[in-house]
């Protein structure tokens, strides 16, 4: 009979524990092997990354957005075995047993439980970059290490039989086996293919041997191996690595792609990749370089008809790592656009607002993506097993400039947000600034994560039981409107199942919401024409398409809030630069709702920017706060410090008259 432990036995006496129930009655019986491990399971949620997402909620200034955070912390997350130390645990977190642990005690009685485990230290690890170069070098000493130090203690402890009743998925060495597809011409990873082949083998033999693991092997993401020219190779390579391993192409359960990536499940406005405008399919556009697969609902389809064509059976399931792949907030487009050019076509369609489809590290405007959840609505042909978080959302890629460290993590230039990439197209990485070493905390990057979450987060704890949209206010119009500020009034919506009430855009920006049918825009420039559209909302935060617009222009002259300073500096190099605006409130009373504009002379463009909403008409750029968060106010005396990415054609003065809603700054 299962034997109660001592501590537990002394907890039912002292109080009455319900915990070692569970225990006893499920916990602990051999989990068969089944063949979607995730069907009717949940799914681990790492406690120590659920910290580190409450300690980001715990300094959110913003209610909702805390609200927002301490939903994601209590979603599954993998848990990466980075490095040989990860496996007893270090300063980086806690080891592999102290997860098992607690996912005995997460498991409920009768609902499977699986846990994430992510395989990650070849020898010659991430060869094709540097931000995650790992601790084992390409050599046979290397490899040696990895099969003793790190598969074997890994597997050992796997198969203890305390931990049976577990469902272990194992995504097997994240970009490993495709590197060995697109880059085998660079040294690093002609070196590296053999400690590869050998290892991933290696850790299937291991891993398959015990009944409650799951192989998954990585296999990169749409943008990276759609092609035919790639992807068929591809689906070869990994039945060839299988079939070397004792139990041939079982040892694998499935693939999973999209690891750490963030490349759209779908693309809604996109749906027919094969689609010819005008006499020009749109793969042939810059953005999509004639791949048939715009997303990972393509990839997983295309790849798995390869996988079954090279033996692998019908059964082989696909996972998609969806913790970063949402990309919305208010720069998602919400419908296809009408242009007949096949790159603005694309371009204004795609939801994936990458400079390239090649950038990975950290990308600007990403969003946490769907939830994970067991076999998730999707076409049968992409044979989804989940939607798995693999990367925590939060943890960086790579960190943006150099930073010296143990753990064998180098500067890779893809992280760099001022970096034009021959990689891109040499175009800029699109990557966030000020971001820590791969797999540290990154929460400026988790607020944006969360921002721009699609679907929506639903701060308020339980998830909606409908699918709302409400509709359309029936009519908007201005009401009053003074130098500086413009009431609006509409009709408020007839969906009244649902509407909590409605957020107001002023041109693309978020300027406030409402939740009656009038709302008064401040902090405006006098005499200057607006664009105004109302969204109606739900309690969960679904909202429905823009109502018609209103434009209206304010009158007379400004009576601008007060004094400002601006400090303005840049780094500039062949056709991009890198500005960084220092802006003061030097007046006596809060900046609220401020609008910084000036102008450029020579025809600068701003690519992307940060700490503020930025916009450019002409050669006159505006950066406003971001609507409801820290940055819309500027208490006095306050500065606040921002920034943007921009592209030039060879002169870059720096740009002049910068004014606050009208009234000019000084310069310092
Ligand atoms: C890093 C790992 C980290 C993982 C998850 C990888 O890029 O190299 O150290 O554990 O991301 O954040």
């Amino acid at each position: 009979m299962f034997r109660i432990p001592k501590r537990l036995l002394a907890a039912t006496t002292a109080v009455v524990v319900t915990l070692p129930l569970t225990l006893m009655s499920t916990a602990n019986a051999a989990e068969p092997h089944v063949d979607n491990p995730y069907a009717g399971a949940a799914q681990y949620v790492n406690p120590t990354w659920a910290a580190s997402v409450e300690g980001a909620a715990t300094r959110a200034s913003d209610p909702a957005l805390a609200a927002k955070m301490r939903a994601v912390k209590t979603q599954p997350t993998a848990v990466w075995m980075d490095r040989i130390s990860a496996i007893a645990g270090n300063a980086a977190g806690n080891g592999l047993r102290f997860h098992l642990d607690n996912a005995l005690t997460q498991k409920q009685s009768g609902t499977p439980l699986v846990v994430n485990l992510v395989i990650y230290d070849l020898p010659g690890r991430d060869c094709y970059a540097l931000a995650s170069n790992g601790e084992l070098p390409a050599t046979a000493a290397g490899l040696a290490r990895y099969k003793t130090e790190y598969i074997d203690p890994i597997a050992a402890m796997l198969a203890e039989p305390k931990y049976q009743g577990l469902r272990i998925a194992a995504t097997i060495e994240p970009d490993s086996l495709p590197n060995l597809i697109t880059n085998i011409s660079h040294p690093e990873c002609q070196v590296a293919a053999p400690f590869y082949r050998e290892g991933v083998k290696y850790a299937l033999d291991k891993l398959h041997a015990i009944p409650n693991v799951y192989n998954y092997i990585d296999a990169a993401h749409s943008g990276w191996l759609g092609w035919d020219s790639n992807a068929a190779p591809a689906a070869k390579l990994f039945a060839e690595v299988a079939r070397t391993t004792q139990a041939g192409l079982a040892s694998v359960d499935g693939f999973v792609t999209n690891t750490a990536n963030t490349t759209p499940l779908a693309e809604p406005y996109l749906p027919n990749s094969s689609l010819v405008l005008n006499g020009t399919p749109i793969r042939s556009s810059t953005y999509y370089e004639w791949n048939f697969d715009f997303d990972e609902l393509d990839w997983t389809a295309h790849l798995h008809s390869l996988l079954v064509a090279e033996g692998f059976p019908a059964s082989t399931g696909m996972l998609v790592d969806t913790s970063r792949n949402g990309w919305g907030g208010a720069a998602r487009p919400t419908a296809t656009s009408t242009s007949t050019n096949v790159n603005t076509y694309v371009d204004e369609s795609r939801v994936d607002r990458r400079n390239h489809r090649g950038a990975w590290c950290n990308p600007l405007g990403a969003g946490i993506g769907e939830r994970p959840q067991s076999t998730p609505a999707a076409p049968a042909a992409s044979h989804l097993d989940a939607f798995v978080w693999i990367k925590p959302p939060g943890e960086s890629d790579g960190a943006s400039t150099d930073i010296a460290n143990d753990e064998g993590k180098r500067f890779d230039r893809m992280c760099d947000p001022t970096f034009v990439s021959p990689k891109l197209g040499n175009r800029l990485t699109g990557a966030s600034p000020g971001a820590p070493l791969s797999g540290h905390w990154f929460e400026s990057q988790f607020v944006e994560l969360v921002r721009n979450a699609f679907p929506v987060i639903n701060g308020g704890g339980n998830p909606p039981t409908d699918t709302i949209a409400p509709s359309v206010p029936a009519a908007l119009q201005a009401g009053a409107i003074t130098n500086t500020s413009v009431a609006l009034t509409w009709t408020p919506s007839t969906d009244n199942v649902g509407v909590t009430g409605y957020d107001i855009y002023r041109g693309t920006t978020l300027a406030g919401s409402s939740s009656t049918a009038s709302f008064t825009a401040t902090g405006l420039t006098a005499s200057t024409a607006y664009s105004f559209t109302v969204r109606a909302k739900d309690a969960a935060g679904n909202v429905s398409a823009a109502s018609a617009a209103v434009s209206a222009t304010t009158t007379g002259t400004s009576n601008p809030p007060g004094g400002c300073k601006v400090t303005y500096s840049a780094n500039s190099w062949n056709t991009g630069f890198t500005a960084s605006i220092k802006l003061t409130n030097t007046s006596t009373t809060p900046l609220t709702n401020w609008r910084l504009t000036f102008a450029f002379a020579n025809g600068q463009t701003v690519q992307q920017g940060w700490n503020a909403v930025w916009s450019q008409a002409g050669s006159t750029v505006t950066a406003t706060g971001n609507a409801g968060s820290w940055n819309e106010t500027l208490a006095p005396g306050a500065t606040l410090d921002m920034g943007f990415n921009g592209a030039h054609t060879g002169t870059n003065n720096a740009p002049t008259a910068f004014s606050v809603s009208g009234q000019p700054c000084t310069l310092g």
